[in-house]
């Protein structure tokens, strides 16, 4: 028996990075999973790929801008049209955008919270009556270290997510009596096109460039290296299964002990 066995979850910016990982990890945990995303090639393709990997329909691929209502009103119809119902979401599409912040444009600032805090917002929205409906479930959103921490040059990003922790726990309070349990992850540097294009491509970066970062997080990151998008699904696994049955409210840090204080070794 998977871990997910039964569970129908909805995964926004699902065709790529730790969206896609989440897909295929949930499906292969025995969920049937809908991957929302705005990449409509790469997301059919991931879609396809778990079908064909498991050897059930129990993958599908639905285009949706988190940012607009009409588009999780038709993700929640196309769900439960192939699945009958819905009773998880993992609310991860997310941009991120580098610039100092007093040179940041307005229509920037409003661009990143609009993807990644009103998005965020919308899913929440539109899918707790869906899975109260279903007799509960779960909803995991994706901070960051940067919601918790500050870094930067990412201001309007930083901003988002630390409010992604703020809809996290006023959403778990709201929503406990439903039986629906509501947990965000603060992931820090992951191996995704996002973060460190050249890392996953080698095409995008030039060698020099390339151990250039490696050599960076090893020696900024305690564990010494940037994290795995499959490490990342795996948080997303036990804060969507049953293992994580008596936890809601609460952010998880998986940053490879990167905000743990300062380390002078
Ligand atoms: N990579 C990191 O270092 C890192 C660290 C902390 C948090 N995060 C967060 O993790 C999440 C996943 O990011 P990733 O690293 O996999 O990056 P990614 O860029 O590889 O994936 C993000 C996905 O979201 C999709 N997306 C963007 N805007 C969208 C929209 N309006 N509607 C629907 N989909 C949209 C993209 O098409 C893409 O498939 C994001 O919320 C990101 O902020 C990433």
């Amino acid at each position: 028996m998977g871990k997910l066995e039964g569970r129908v979850v909805l995964i926004t910016g699902a065709a790529r990075g730790q969206g896609e990982q989440e897909a295929r990890l949930f499906a292969a945990e025995g969920a049937s999973v809908l991957l929302g995303d705005v990449l409509d090639e790469q997301g059919a393709a991931v879609a396809e790929e778990i079908r064909e990997g498991t050897g059930e329909d129990r993958a599908r691929y639905v285009r949706m801008d988190v940012r607009r209502e009409e588009d999780w009103a038709a993700a929640v119809t196309a769900a439960k049209e192939a699945f009958g119902r819905i009773d998880g979401l993992v609310n991860n599409a997310g941009i991120l955008r580098f610039n100092e912040l007093t040179a940041t444009p307005l229509e920037e600032f409003e661009q990143v919270v609009r993807v990644n805090q009103v998005g965020a917002f919308l899913g929440i929205r539109a899918l707790a009556p869906e899975i109260e409906a279903a007799g509960g479930g779960t909803i995991v959103n994706t901070s960051s270290y940067t919601g918790l921490t500050g870094m930067a040059y990412v201001g309007a990003y930083a901003a988002t997510k630390a409010a992604v922790l703020g809809l996290t726990r006023v959403a778990a309070l709201e929503l406990a009596a439903k039986n629906i349990r509501v947990n965000a992850m603060c992931p820090g540097a992951v191996d995704t096109p996002m973060a460190n294009p050249g890392l996953l491509d080698p095409a995008g970066m030039t060698d020099e460039a390339r151990e250039a970062m490696a050599d960076l997080y090893k020696r900024v990151v305690p564990l010494g290296r940037v994290g795995r998008p499959d490490e990342v699904a795996r948080l997303a696994l036990f804060l969507t299964g049953e293992d994580s049955s008596y936890i809601t409210g609460q952010p998880f840090v998986i940053d490879g002990g990167w905000t743990a204080g300062v380390s002078l070794l």
